[in-house]
């Protein structure tokens, strides 16, 4: 992957060669600035990337006209970031609810099974509640209810934990853990967060771009 802005060529992933076992918790660890994002985005395909291609569920999604792509992911990919990216003036209910809505559940089965992913990741008494009226573990677990709706088949989560305190990062990680699981989820975890490797089933480190360990 290559970012261009203007004349400005700048390097970032080089000569990646990546499998991803299905079931599996995958973590990409790596110091900042070193690709990670960049690689989840390409993976989950918000990114193309300049050359090379990426077989998601056995398709290649790099080959994908936008709208294909666009249905593609709302079909099988969930996607958890570091920064929530809930919508501030709907409640945590009416968060997962769009999402299903989005997926073409009709309203009232949305509104049951959103519900019911909220009560899963502990929030069934937080239904009502906005987001500014969460905490930040809290916010995430409805970030990862969201991404959960609809049995998508991949989960993304890039520094799921990064902006929360040592306790409920714990408490989101093992909230992930246990749903993909229980789901069957694939699930790949961008993290700094030693305290993620108990659960993993693999590790890939990067630097500067490049694979380092797998
Ligand atoms: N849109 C962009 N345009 C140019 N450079 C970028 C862009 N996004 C990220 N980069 C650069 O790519 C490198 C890797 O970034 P990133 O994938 O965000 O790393 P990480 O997630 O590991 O911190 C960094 O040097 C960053 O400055
Ligand atoms: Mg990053």
């Amino acid at each position: 992957m290559v970012y261009q802005s203007g004349h400005q060529l700048t390097p970032v992933l080089h000569g990646i060669n990546l499998s991803i076992q299905t079931g599996h918790i995958h973590l990409l660890m790596g110091p900042s600035g070193s690709g990670k994002t960049t690689l989840l985005s390409i993976l989950a395909g918000i990114l193309t990337p300049t050359s090379g291609k990426v077989f998601v569920l056995g398709q290649d999604i790099t080959q994908m006209k936008k709208n294909e792509l666009a249905r593609f992911r709302l079909n099988n990919i969930g996607f958890v970031f570091q920064s929530f990216n809930l919508f501030p003036a709907l409640t945590a209910l009416e968060n997962v609810e769009i999402a299903f809505n989005l997926k073409g559940v009709a309203t009232k089965d949305a509104k049951v099974r959103a519900a019911k992913l909220l009560d899963e990741v502990g929030l069934g008494d937080r239904l009502n509640f906005l987001p500014q009226n969460l905490s930040g573990g809290q916010k995430q677990r409805v970030a990862i209810a969201r991404a959960l709706a609809g049995d998508p088949k991949i989960i993304f989560a890039d520094e799921p934990t990064a902006s929360l305190d040592s306790q409920s990062g714990q408490q989101v990680i093992k909230i992930l853990y246990k749903l993909a699981k229980q789901k069957g989820c694939t699930v790949m975890i961008v993290t700094h967060d030693p305290r993620i490797i108990p659960i993993a089933d693999r590790i890939t480190k990067i630097e500067d771009g490049r694979i380092q360990t797998d």
